[in-house]
């Protein structure tokens, strides 16, 4: 099947709006970077999706809702959120509260306070010099930070595609495929390979404000 720009446009429509709705709804992202895994990330999603299913609480995932009775509970799994000693990590939307250090057997109460009960469980808090942080945007490690490429990193589906789609993904591709001729998709190739003569510039900038001596760029080439 031929892909139109008008068909990419109504997947990212209908993607923008079970995002929407999906953000009416409890959601539980466990981080599934290499740290967490390593600390038991998977085990704590199997026992949050069999303690869903148990409790017969309708365990969604993904984000499409062709109907109101599929809204649900969803559960999750992101890419590292960057914090990987502080894992394994649970993310908990609309609340935007962040466990550390959560363990399988924690997933019982973490279902029944916070997500259904809104209660936030203390000794699974972020805490720094005496000051407790449930939620992730203000932790400091978090808030000085100004994500660009992994901006949407610890709060999207890194498995779900549509989410992506839905948060801008493949705008370029888009742009791309739509828009440009080949000479110009091109010509933006090699504009990127003059970057390389830019390292010198922005070294001498990021000492300027007050990087270390032995700060380095590097180009990430493209293959
Ligand atoms: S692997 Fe989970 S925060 Fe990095």
């Amino acid at each position: 099947m031929k892909l139109t720009r008008d068909a990419f446009c109504d997947l990212r429509n209908e993607a923008q709006r079970a995002l929407r709705r999906s953000k009416e709804t409890p959601s539980v992202l466990i981080c599934a970077g290499t740290g967490c895994i390593a600390g038991g990330a998977m085990k704590i999603y199997e026992n949050l999706r069999a303690e869903c299913e148990s409790r017969n609480l309708p365990v969604y995932i993904g984000l499409k809702h062709d109907t109101d009775e599929e809204k649900s509970l969803h559960v999750k799994m992101s890419g590292c959120h960057g914090f990987c000693e502080m894992g394994p990590l649970v993310h908990i939307e609309p609340m935007g509260i962040m466990y550390i250090h959560v363990k399988p057997e924690d997933c019982h109460e973490i279902l029944e306070k916070t997500v259904l009960g809104g209660e936030i469980i203390d000794r699974l808090v972020y805490r720094l010099n005496g000051v407790a942080y449930p939620r992730q945007e203000d932790i400091p490690f978090y808030k000085k930070q100004h994500r660009v490429v992994l901006e949407n990193c610890g709060t999207s589906d890194a498995e779900d595609i549509e989410e992506y789609i839905a948060k801008g993904g493949y705008s370029a591709f888009e742009k791309a495929l739509f828009e440009m001729t080949d000479e110009e998709i091109c010509r933006i190739v090699c504009a990127d390979k003059r970057a390389e003569e830019k390292l010198d510039d922005l070294i001498a900038l990021a000492k300027a404000q007050g990087a270390p001596d032995n700060v380095t760029a590097v180009l990430i080439e493209h293959e």
